[in-house]
Parts: structure tokens; C-alpha cells; sequence
């Protein structure tokens, strides 16, 4: 079917469609103000394609879920981070030539400019960690301004921004315990270099756990692309603009950290530790989560794309059950979580409504069991999502016919009146 009907008064308008490889056909309104003289209405944008995009496939309805047309599933299984990162960075599994390469870029430019370091003591010393890193990443483009997109090798950039956040990211927690940054090693691999930047110190010497390790991976892999989310507009919105890559990334920080994108995972520990302190008393906070009256709703629990468990949340609660035991924490939280679900989802609100656990839910928990305090557990979130805003930055910038993102709006102010001076005002 190539283009769609409507009648609007007398007239009857047809407008084209467009066909994807998958999901769902689109009705393209692009000339639907010249010919009807209408605008459409879509609070949200829950039901608006705003671009075309080859990077990730999710199927809502059905729990799935593809970086370029490989299953999340396959890519935790036998893929390191840095693999999909290329992947999606590139469109392809990177061969082992192109990921040792990859790899090089990432440890050449682990560190940060040491002018930077001074930036951390600027901060007052409890400054939440993803106002630190939108800032820090803003503030890159100060360092390597020739980044701009066509970029002759945009692997180095790409590797750059990716290598850099996570170093960003671990001095910061450093510097908010007061404790000396730890430097990246040219010696370990992307997550093993995080975590001992993270938790290694002169006076203790952290032991690196492969199996932490894996799972970090794991849990980086899940998190790093998923469609035009929040965060991903956020990117896409500046790249339209031309915006150059590091202040577009800022600003996909700054719209995750919201409490009902990115932010949630924090929320969900926190929420958690209240249920907790409260007796557990879950029955309580589920009825809360139901009732209008209130703005309380379950962290973790709903999405705006998956109507079904989301595959994520499922691969999480598994690594819960076999990290955690391996690396023997046993973590309360994770007992009220998994006593939240299985009231939740027996609950006809939820069951009516589709209201499934997300990737957020038991995410935090597998951060908390690695030591990652509740604070930064968006910043994981983002570290795990670059690559992929990394690849949507990119393929708005090559758009040969990619127009800036402006949408219109249903008015609803005050119509034209006359201007009253102010000696006449009441
Ligand atoms: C992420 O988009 C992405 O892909 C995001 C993400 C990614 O990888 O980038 O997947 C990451 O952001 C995951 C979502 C994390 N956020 C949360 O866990 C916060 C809690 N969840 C919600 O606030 C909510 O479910 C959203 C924001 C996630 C989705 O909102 P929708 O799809 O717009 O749903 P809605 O707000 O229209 O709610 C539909 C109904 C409403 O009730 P009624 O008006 O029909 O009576 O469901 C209710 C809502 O009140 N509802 C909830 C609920 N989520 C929705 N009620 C209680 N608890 C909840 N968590």
C-alpha cells in the first residue's frame, strides 16, 4: 500500500506512505500543511516517526529488540561492548583487524587533558555526577574542536568521546570521595580499566573479577542503543542543527537524567530502599503506584515502546540471580524487587495497562553488587548509550537530505488583543 486517504470537510486528501524493513508503515505528512492546511496533534510523539534510522530495531509488543539487525540477545551472549559499540558505530561487527584498531584508539585516548582535572575541583563537592559529565563533555569541544561531521577518521572520534567519558566518569567519583584519580591502563580492556579507575587505590589494591567484569560488558551492551528514545531526540535534535558531536551529547545526558528516562535507575534503588525501611511492606507501594492522588508511580516499572517485558529487564534479573551469587553479595534490594514484580504483575492494573519491568529495574542492583554507589547509576546508564547516540549523532549529520528538526505546535494562548500602556492597566 503506497499512500493513505482522509476526508476533511468536502475534500478528500491522499497522502504517500513509506515502508520499513520492519514495524510499523508510515504516513508522510511532510506536505500536509501546503495541501490541507492541517498540522498533527501527537502528545509525546508516541505515534510520530521523526527520521528514518538503519541503527536499532525494537518491536515493542513482542519484547525485541536489534542493533543493526543482530538480537540483543546473541550480542550479550559473544559480543564485548567494544565490539557493539563498533557495531554500531560502523553498521558492522568489526573483523579482528578493525577491533584491535578500535581497541588502540580507545587506550590512546583514555586520559583527559590535565587542564581538565581542574574542572572537577570547581564543583561544589556533592554535585551530582551527570551535571559533572554533561558539562565535562560539553567542554571537550574546547580541546578537539576539528570534530565536525564527514570527519575524515571519525573512528578516532568516536573512540575518543567513548574512551574519555568513561575516564570522566571515574574521576569524578574519585574526586567526590575526596581519593587520588587512578589512570587508565593500556593494559586492560575497556570495563576491567573502568572498574580499577573506579575502585583501585594506592593504599587497597582492587582485585579484577572477570565475571564483574563480564557482566559490566553485559549490562554496557543492553544499555547502548534503543530507537529515538528520549535522550536520542535530545541528540538528534542538536545534530539537526549541526550542532558538533560533544555538545549534541551533552544535551542526550542531560534529557537521560531525567527520573522518567536514564534517572529512573536511581529511583528504582531508591524507591527500593524505601520500601525496605518501611517494613518491605510492598502491597503498600504498590497500591500507592495505582492511586491518581499522588505522583508516585513504580520506578522501573512501564514503557513507552515495550508493551510486553522488555528483553533488557529479563537479561538483568538473570545476571542478578548468577553475578550475585558468584560474587556472594546478597542484596535485600533485590528480594523487595523481585517481590514488587511478582505482586505487580498479578495486579489487573498493571496486567491492563502493559506495565511490564524495564531495563531500569534491575539494573541498579547489579551496579550496587560492583560497588557503584546509587548516584552515578545513570551515569552507567550513560556510558553504556554513547555509542549509540554516537551513531545517531552521525548518520543525522550524513543525511544527504536531513532537514532541522522544528515541529510545530497547537496554540492555545490568548488571541491578538490590543496593547494596553501601563498607565491604563488594572
Ligand atoms: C527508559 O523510550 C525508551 O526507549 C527509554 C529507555 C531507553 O532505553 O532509552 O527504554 C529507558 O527510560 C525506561 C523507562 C524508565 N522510566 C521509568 O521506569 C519511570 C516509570 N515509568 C513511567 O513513568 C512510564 O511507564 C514511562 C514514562 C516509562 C512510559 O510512559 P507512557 O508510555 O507515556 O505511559 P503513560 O504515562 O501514558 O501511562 C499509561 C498508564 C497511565 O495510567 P492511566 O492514565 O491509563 O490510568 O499507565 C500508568 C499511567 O499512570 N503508568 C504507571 C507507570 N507507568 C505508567 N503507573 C504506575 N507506575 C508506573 N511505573
Amino acid at each position: 500500500m503506497s499512500s493513505a486517504q482522509f476526508k476533511f470537510g468536502e475534500n478528500l486528501f491522499v497522502l504517500p506512505v513509506v515502508s520499513p524493513t520492519d514495524g510499523y508503515m508510515g504516513i508522510d505528512v511532510s506536505r500536509l500543511r501546503e495541501s490541507a492546511g492541517l498540522v498533527t496533534y501527537d502528545n509525546g510523539m508516541a505515534n510520530t516517526a521523526v527520521c528514518k534510522s538503519s541503527i536499532t530495531y525494537v518491536d515493542g509488543e513482542n519484547g525485541i529488540l536489534c542493533y543493526r539487525g543482530y538480537g540483543i540477545e546473541d550480542l550479550v551472549e559473544h559480543c564485548s561492548f567494544v565490539e557493539v559499540a563498533y557495531l554500531l558505530v560502523h553498521g558492522k561487527l568489526p573483523t579482528k583487524e578493525e577491533l584491535n584498531q578500535f581497541s588502540t584508539y580507545l587506550n590512546e585516548h583514555s586520559m583527559i587533558h590535565e587542564d581538565m582535572q581542574h574542572f572537577f575541583t570547581g564543583f561544589p563537592p556533592n554535585s551530582h555526577p551527570m551535571a559533572i559529565l554533561s558539562a565535562m563533555v560539553t567542554s571537550l569541544f574546547s580541546f578537539y574542536p576539528h570534530i565536525m561531521e564527514g570527519d575524515a577518521n571519525f573512528d578516532i572520534t568516536a573512540a575518543r568521546l567513548i574512551s574519555k567519558v568513561r575516564t570522566i566518569a571515574a574521576f569524578s567519583y574519585k574526586k567526590s570521595r575526596g581519593q587520588p584519580v587512578v589512570y587508565p591502563r593500556h593494559d586492560l580492556s575497556y570495563c576491567a580499566n573502568f572498574l580499577n579507575m573506579m575502585f583501585n587505590s594506592p593504599v587497597k589494591n582492587y582485585e579484577i573479577n572477570h565475571h564483574v567484569v563480564k557482566a559490566l560488558n553485559q549490562l554496557f551492551i543492553l544499555h547502548a542503543d534503543h530507537e529515538q528514545n528520549c535522550s536520542t531526540t535530545a541528540v538528534r535534535l542538536v545534530a539537526s542543527a549541526r550542532g558538533n558531536l560533544y555538545a549534541a551529547i551533552s544535551a542526550g545526558i542531560s534529557a537521560l537524567w531525567g527520573s522518567l528516562h536514564g534517572g529512573a535507575n536511581q529511583a528504582v534503588i531508591e524507591m527500593l530502599q524505601m520500601i525496605y525501611d518501611d517494613c518491605g511492606d510492598v502491597p503498600k507501594y504498590v497500591e500507592l503506584a495505582k492511586n491518581k492522588e499522588n505522583r508516585f508511580r513504580l520506578m522501573g516499572f512501564g514503557h513507552a515502546v515495550y508493551k510486553n517485558y522488555d528483553p533488557r529487564a529479563k537479561i538483568a534479573k538473570t545476571l542478578c540471580d548468577t553475578l550475585l551469587s558468584i560474587i556472594n553479595v546478597n542484596d535485600p534490594l533485590l528480594d523487595i524487587a523481585l517481590k514488587l514484580e511478582e505482586v505487580a504483575l498479578k495486579d489487573d492494573y498493571f496486567i491492563s495497562r502493559k506495565l511490564y519491568p524495564n531495563v531500569d529495574f534491575y539494573t541498579g542492583i547489579l551496579y550496587r553488587a560492583m560497588g557503584v554507589p546509587t548516584n552515578m547509576l545513570t551515569v552507567m546508564f550513560a556510558i553504556g548509550r554513547l555509542p549509540g547516540w554516537i551513531a545517531q549523532w552521525k548518520e543525522t549529520a550524513e543525511q544527504v537530505d536531513g532537514k532541522i528538526i522544528r515541529p510545530r505546535q497547537i496554540y492555545i494562548g490568548p488571541s491578538r488583543s490590543g496593547f494596553v500602556p501601563i498607565d491604563k492597566r488594572m
